[in-house]
Parts: structure tokens; sequence; C-alpha cells
């Protein structure tokens, strides 16, 4: 331990400002550790909508039996609201500032501080990815100032980043990594790059699902379906973009494309138009999906399922054996399974490979209208997998709904994707895995540390280099080669380190 650590039983009155999303879920948490919390807000109206958003959040554990009312009322008697910043910081051992991702808001609001906390006061902003050196380079006592980053729900959340600037003392940063851990978090601890570890990572996917949907390559509901049935993750991109709210996933993504510039970074047109429309996600009641017609968010977009069954379908075998168990299952449900196409056949299915075109196997096949190309996914964590069913443009109208019907009818989870490289699944993953080993490549973060990061900051089952490792370097390099010759985006090229891994059958975790 580094000496003259502030430790965490000293911090015992906490300052919270900006009690949105996260400052209420912040403030909660802090209150929860038995610490007295003041809960700051720019006017009334906001103080209230974000003490009720709290009061609702100890009211969900109550009624699911995770806490007594007795233990409610302690938590929120330890709470005070107030919207007067320089009444509620005066006292504060700690400020954990949380209002929007906009960095002239943030600078005004630690001009504030400047004059209303003690000197001894350690600033904690929960940016997202604005520069925190920035930030404290603006301050009076720029070596107080630190990232102390939770991730959304704020009280589920496992992770924390812990960012230093080139002004921050250790003592100060391992002040927040032990109160992190005091609160029950698991922190690591990073050094001061816009997205840090995470939202690096996680948000040129989450902007890459975007791209998919605005291009017509799957509908929402399968884009999301990729990654929760695909790969395992607790939510698709679209929901969690929705979750994280517009405003702040659009205000993430410039300053990710300031700072890095290329494609995966650049905001897809769709999520400037939702945030103009202001359709801000679940908080506002409306994004990629409306949270105010509740039975809107589950029912698939087009009910592929009601569409008649074939009565014979065409089930072009590979030596691989691949569809085998595919045609017992459609035999099973009384369908005849011709081993080529006829007259008689209704749909005609082929092997899909991420890496080809179903197209080319279309046209080989004689009946390029009828076909359908089925990729079978693992996602690896026992639950049930996948079945991308992969459609190239020339299909008949009708193939869709017939190859999804007949899908339903054999039990299989399904999502329809047009024929583009990667289609869904790897198309998501595998640009996401290349992120990460150019972030281990550059010296910014371990192959571990990445994979807890995303597992305590995201929820994923296993990190992404891991999955990397489980794919093979070799086969995530294919694919990537085959995205980039399709799009000629230089942003899907396999960065250096991941081609030599591939060429040695090297693995990033051991
Ligand atoms: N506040 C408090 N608790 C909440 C909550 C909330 N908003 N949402 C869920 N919970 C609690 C529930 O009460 C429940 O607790 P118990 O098990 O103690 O009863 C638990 O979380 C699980 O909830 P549910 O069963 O309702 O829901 P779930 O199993 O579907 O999990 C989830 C919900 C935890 C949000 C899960 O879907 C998940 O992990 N999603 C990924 C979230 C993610 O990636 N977050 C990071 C976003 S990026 C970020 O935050 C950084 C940034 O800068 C933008
Ligand atoms: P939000 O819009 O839900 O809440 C921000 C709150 O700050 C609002 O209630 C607003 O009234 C208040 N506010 C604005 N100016 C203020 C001021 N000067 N003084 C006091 N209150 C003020 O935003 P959010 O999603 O909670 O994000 C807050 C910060 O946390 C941002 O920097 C964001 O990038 C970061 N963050 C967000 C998430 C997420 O998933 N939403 C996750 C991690 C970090």
């Amino acid at each position: 331990m580094t000496s003259g650590v502030i430790q965490p039983t000293d911090i015992r009155e906490v300052a919270v400002i900006g009690l949105g999303l996260m400052g209420s879920g912040i403030a909660e948490l802090v209150a929860r550790s038995g610490r007295r919390v003041d809960a700051i807000e720019i006017d009334r109206s906001f103080l209230d909508q974000g003490m009720a958003r709290l009061h609702a959040s100890l009211d969900k554990a109550v009624g699911r039996g995770k806490l007594t009312d007795a233990a409610r009322d302690e938590i929120l008697a330890r709470i005070r609201p107030t919207d007067d910043v320089a009444a509620g910081v005066a006292d504060a051992d700690l400020v954990i500032e949380a209002i929007p991702e906009r960095m002239e808001l943030k600078k005004a609001l630690f001009d504030q501080l400047d004059e209303a906390c003690r000197a001894d006061t350690i600033l904690a902003t929960n940016t997202s990815s604005l520069s925190i050196t920035e930030i404290a380079g603006g301050t009076r006592y720029g070596a107080r100032v630190a990232g102390m980053h939770f991730f959304n729900p704020a009280p589920v959340m496992k992770l924390v980043e812990v960012i230093s600037t080139v002004l921050t003392p250790p003592e100060i940063a391992e002040t927040l990594a032990l109160l992190s851990s005091d609160l029950g978090k698991t922190p690591v601890q990073v050094s001061d790059r816009a997205g840090f570890v995470v939202n690096a990572l996680l948000f040129p996917y989450l902007n890459h699902a975007i791209r998919l949907l605005e291009t017509a390559q799957a509908t929402r509901e399968d884009i999301d379906k990729a990654a929760t049935a695909g790969l395992g993750l607790p939510m698709g991109p679209l929901t969690l973009l929705d979750l994280v709210g517009l405003d702040t996933d659009l205000a993430i993504l410039e300053t990710l494309q300031a700072e890095f510039g290329g494609s995966r970074y650049a905001p897809a047109p769709l999520l400037r138009k939702l945030c103009d429309a202001r359709l801000f996600g679940r908080k506002s009641g409306r994004g990629f999906y409306d949270y105010r017609r509740p039975s809107t968010l589950t029912a698939p977009a087009e009910d592929h399922g009601r569409a008649p069954v074939p009565a014979e379908v065409a089930l072009i075998r590979e030596q691989d054996g691949r569809l085998d168990e595919l045609a017992g299952q459609i035999t099973a449900t009384g369908i005849r399974v011709a081993p080529q196409p006829s007259d008689e056949t209704g749909l005609v299915i082929v092997a899909a490979d991420p890496r080809h075109r179903v197209l080319d196997a279309a046209l080989a096949a004689g009946h390029p209208a009828d076909v359908v190309g089925v990729h079978f996914v693992e996602s690896g964590n026992r639950k049930p997998g996948l079945a991308e069913l992969v459609l190239p443009d020339i299909t008949a109208a009708g193939t869709a709904a017939k190859a999804a019907a007949l899908a339903a009818r054999i039990g299989l989870n399904a999502v329809i994707s047009r024929d583009r490289p990667g289609f869904l699944v790897e198309a998501l993953a595998y640009a996401q895995f290349n992120d990460a080993v150019r972030m281990f490549q550059d010296g910014c973060a371990s192959p571990a540390d990445i994979d807890i990061a995303m597992m305590l900051g995201c929820g994923y089952p296993r990190g992404p280099l891991q999955m990397l490792d489980e794919a093979g370097a070799a086969n995530v390099v294919g694919v990537l080669e085959a995205m980039h010759a399709a799009t000629g985006d230089p942003a899907f090229t396999p960065v250096p380190l991941l081609a030599e891994y591939a060429t040695a059958r090297t693995r990033f975790r051991q």
C-alpha cells in the first residue's frame, strides 16, 4: 500500500452530482455502504425525478425480499437531496460527478467545485470517455481529480474503472480503488485514454450494430438476438444502447471518433437522427425500441413463423456432415428432404460459411431464388445455440418467410441475415475481437485485464480474447479479411498482432 492513502473508512460523506441514470444508482450504492450522501441536482424538478428513481430502485429491492422496509428507510435517511451545489459539497470527503457527457458542462461544474469544496476533497468524475486530464488541468488542484467510472446499472455491474491522469498521485487512485472494493465493486486501474478500456471496445461494437440495422442487414430483434443467443451476452446491442441513453452513446462515439478517427467510431447516422428526434432510449420512453408500448418489445417485426412450411426441401449436403443433423430434424417433422432441388421443392438449404457468399452456393444449386444458407453458432455457455438463416438478395420475396417457418417448425432458435461476410454474430464479434487485440498490441491493457473488464463491466460470460481463442485466430482473420474485401473498410483489416498469432497458432489467454 502507498503511504498517505486515505482509507475508505475516512470517506464518510460523499456528494453525488447529477441524479440521472447513473448518479441515482451511485447515490444508492454509496448510501447502502453506510455513508452519508448529498444528492445534488440542477433544480427541484430534476431532483424530484432523481429521488423518485432512487426510491423506486430501493422499493424494487424490498419487493424482491432483498431489503427490509427498515433498511430502506435507513438508507434513505442517509441521503440529503439538494439543488444547492455549494452547500451540498461543502463537507464532502469525496465528490462523484455524474452530469451529462459534455465537456463544457463538466468544466463549469469543476470551476464551481474549486470554490465550494475543501482543498482536500477528492473529485471523481464518472465520465464515460471525456479527457479527465483536460478536466483536471482546468481546476485549481488538478492532483485531486480522477476518474471513477461505474457501469449501468450502477448498483448491479461489478466493475469500476479508476482512472489516473498524469497529475494524479498514486495515493488518490489507491483510495478510489479501495473505496470501490468497499462498495462491493472490483476496481481496475487504467490510464486516461478516450473510452478507457471498456467503452473503447464496447462502443465501436454498438455502433456496428446500428450500422447493421440501418443498412437492412437484419431486424433490430435479430441483431439483438445474435448477441444474446449467439454470443451469450446478457443484452443485445440495440437494447443496451437504449439502456445507456442515445444522447450519451452519441457523445461517447464523438469523443472516440475525435481521438482515434476511422469508421469504427464515426457515429452511425441513424443514432444521430434518433437523438435529433429526441428519442434517447429507455429514459425518454423510445429509442430503438418503444418502451411506452411494452407489447412491441418482444413481438417480432415480421411474423415469419406463420408462413406455410414447404412440403419438400432440398438440402445440399457438405462432405463435412454439417447439415446431417438438420436433415434428420426436418425429416422428423414429416417434411420430405431431397438431395437436389426439383420443381416440387419449396426451399433449398445450403451450408453457409461466414467467409464466403451464400450467393455462389445458391447459383451452383440451380434454384437461387429459393436458397437459404444455414450457419449454426454455438454460444459456448451451454445456452442453446443459434441458427443464422442467410439470404442472398436475389432470393424470392417469400423465401425468408418459408425459411423462418421451417426453423420454427423444427424448433431452431433462428435469426435472418442478409448475405454479407460475417453474417450477424461473427461480423459483430470478430470486429470487436480485432479491436481488443489492437488494445493489447498497443500496450493499453493485458488480455486478462481486457477480458475481466468486459465480463465485470458488461456481463460478458467470457471476455473477447477468450472467445477469440475459442473461435481460433486463423478463423477470425479469415472472416475479417472477407469483411474487409466486401466493404473496403480498413477498420476490418486484421491488426498485425492478430495476424501474427494466427500464423503462429498462439493463444491470447493461456
Ligand atoms: N437498478 C438496480 N438494480 C437492478 C437494475 C437497476 N436499474 N436492473 C436490474 N437490477 C437488478 C435486479 O433487481 C436483480 O437483482 P437481484 O438478482 O438481486 O434480484 C438483478 O439486477 C438482475 O435483474 P433482472 O433479473 O431484472 O434482469 P437481468 O437478469 O436481465 O439483468 C442486467 C439485467 C443486469 C442489466 C443485465 O441485462 C446486464 O448485465 N446487461 C448488460 C449491461 C451492461 O452492459 N452495462 C454496461 C453498459 S456500458 C456503461 O455503463 C459504461 C458507459 O460509460 C456508458
Ligand atoms: P443523465 O442524463 O441520465 O443524468 C444527468 C443528470 O445530471 C441529469 O439529471 C441532469 O439534470 C443533471 N445535471 C446536469 N447538469 C447538472 C449540474 N450542473 N449540476 C447538477 N446536476 C446536473 O446522464 P447519465 O446517463 O446518468 O450520465 C451521467 C454521466 O455518467 C455522463 O458523464 C455519462 O457519460 C456517464 N456514464 C453514463 C452511463 C450510462 O450508461 N448512462 C454509464 C457510465 C457512465
